[in-house]
């Protein structure tokens, strides 16, 4: 058919070539960029900003017109990404840190080239597939049935907020059912549980039931002695165990809090975006004995499954419930929700659009073989007894606590805020290490958490070495 000579054709404002037709010489460039940082063998710390000078050199850099990408490479590479503490630094040794597996790091860039998202099955089955795949790993490892399924979201904050809907609705819908009124509805955890928790329970306007634990374990007999008495318990809807806090790397007791879970009915959701990892060390896994009988499960790759950020594992026993809840709704949507047995990842979690960000792990686990990543991990578990030997052994120095997991907390006798602070500027200026103190029971301690499979006992030694 000829175009009616009536409807003007566009002048198009845009030249293809401007931005979407690639120059094989930025092309190359990034790529060389991208190539020496894979293989550099140990990435420095950096992390120093003047952010006056910052200020200068980012200045006026975005404008109405283009500009040499050098230009704007050289302002990255020399300016800003010397001011990003490089997580995967293998003397990086606090918050949680990094270590992607370069596996992991490369498929990563494959996602991004080919913008793949993962939000359906009729839009992206191979993704999709992949993703479960991998998160069909992680389902075995923690024993959970054949029926759970999940879907992995941008962090550990995110599949903890997502499980909590879906425990919180679950148990709407069943009072629904059973003719009772709809009531504010309450989460019991410990004293321990992770900040994005807290954060959760704001944001989904529930309570918290908060139990005291008396060395940081939370177990089912201090549950039980926390609710002996009480006879209000039905707007409890969850109870959260922890499978590795953050602060200290304790292992909650699962089965037991599991145990009174179920006795009551109670959605048992698994925090295990830092320690679940530690499942894969055969001598640990009894500790997270309970785990298979989670109704959500949350393990984050970016963390110690060696993934780059940002991902998440969140894993429901019965992912359908999460379907019910999560599902969005709407009409140009129809289409990706034809077959009603098909359960996408949009619809387990609170969001629509998601990048595939689970098959960096997938590549890596197929390409490495899950026994790599137990030696990582249990490298990581050597490192926090041989720090946690070597601090035992000095006069000035106290464990806070043997170290369940990769986490060593301890004190530095005569020392305040200003001392650990002196500390970790000292072997930070001299691109030794990056260290923090935190807290415990109010006070100021030091704490070092070993993650990467880089970390050398020599490179140990020097932190230590500093404590004076
Ligand atoms: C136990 C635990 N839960 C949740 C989170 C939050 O994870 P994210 O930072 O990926 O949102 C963390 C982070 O360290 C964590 O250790």
């Amino acid at each position: 058919m000829t175009p009616d000579p009536s409807i003007p054709i566009p002048v198009l404002p845009v030249d293809a070539d401007r931005m979407h037709v690639a120059d094989p010489v930025m092309v190359d460039e990034i790529l060389e960029y991208v190539a020496d940082r894979l293989l550099t063998p140990e990435v420095p710390l950096d992390g120093l900003a003047d952010r006056d000078h910052l200020d200068q050199v980012i200045a006026g850099l975005i404008g109405e017109g283009p500009r040499d990408f050098r230009e704007v490479l050289d302002v990255y590479a020399n300016h800003l990404a010397l001011t990003v503490l490089s997580a995967d630094s293998p003397r990086m040794f606090t918050f949680i840190p990094s270590a992607p597996t370069k596996a992991s790091l490369l498929f990563d860039m494959v996602v991004s080239a080919a913008s793949l998202q993962g939000i359906s099955w009729f839009e992206a089955a191979g993704a999709v597939m992949a993703e479960n795949q991998a998160l069909r790993v992680l389902a075995d490892i923690a024993g959970m049935p054949q029926s759970a399924g999940g879907v992995f979201v941008s962090g550990g904050s995110a599949g903890n907020l997502s499980a909590l809907v879906v425990a919180r609705d679950t148990r709407r819908r069943q009072r629904a059912e059973a003719g009772l009124p709809d009531i504010p509805l309450r989460v019991i955890v410990s004293d321990q549980a992770h900040s994005s928790i807290v954060n959760a329970l704001n944001i989904t306007m529930m309570g918290a039931l908060r139990v005291p634990t008396e060395d940081g374990r939370f177990t089912g007999a201090a549950l039980r002695a926390a609710l002996d008495g009480h006879d209000d318990l039905d707007d409890v809807c969850a109870v959260i165990a922890t499978a590795g806090t953050t602060n200290a790397g304790i292992i909650d007791d699962i089965a037991g809090i599991g145990e009174v879970a179920r006795e009551h009915g109670w959605w048992l959701h698994v925090d295990g975006a830092y320690g679940g990892a530690g499942m894969l060390a055969s001598e640990l896994r009894h500790r997270y004995d309970g785990i298979e009988n989670a109704d959500s499960l949350v393990m984050d790759p970016h963390k110690w499954w060696f993934a780059p950020f940002d991902s998440a594992a969140l894993i429901y026993r019965d992912p359908r419930l999460a379907k019910a809840v999560h599902t969005q709704d709407a009409s140009y949507l129809d289409v990706i929700h034809e077959h009603e047995t098909d359960i996408n990842p949009s619809d387990l979690a609170y969001h629509l659009t998601r990048r595939a960000r689970g098959l960096p792990l997938w590549f890596s686990m197929a390409v490495n073989g899950i026994s790599a990543y137990r030696d990582a991990v249990e490298h990581s578990l050597e490192m926090a007894r041989y720090a946690a030997a070597r601090l035992a052994a000095m006069p000035d120095v106290e464990i806070i606590r043997e170290p369940d997991l990769s986490v060593v907390l301890f004190r530095r006798r005569g020392w305040g805020p200003a001392d650990y602070e002196a500390w970790s500027r000292r072997l930070l200026e001299a691109q030794r290490a990056f260290v923090t103190s935190s807290g415990w029971r109010g006070e100021v301690v030091g704490r070092l958490v070993f993650l990467h499979p880089g970390t050398t006992t020599d490179m140990v030694d020097e932190v230590i070495d500093a404590l004076g």
